[in-house]
């Protein structure tokens, strides 16, 4: 699993950043992006699941890669 952070609709909410900090980071005007290539360990799938039902600007997605 790969998981990708839309800047464009990311407004800062930081939700992502509570519920997977191992996945996410924020940069100094709050915009989320993912850490390294987003790629998810198996151990933190539901993480990232639980982040893209979190996020209130639906910005962030998983794919299968
Ligand atoms: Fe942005 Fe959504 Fe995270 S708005 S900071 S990607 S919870």
């Amino acid at each position: 699993m790969r998981v990708h952070v839309d800047q464009d609709k990311c407004q800062g909410h930081n939700r992502c950043i509570v519920v997977a900090p191992e996945l996410f980071e924020v940069d100094e005007l709050g915009t989320a992006s993912v850490v390294g290539d987003g790629h998810v360990p198996a151990e933190l799938e539901d993480d990232a699941r639980l982040a893209v039902d979190n996020c209130p600007e639906y910005a962030i997605t998983t794919t299968d890669d």
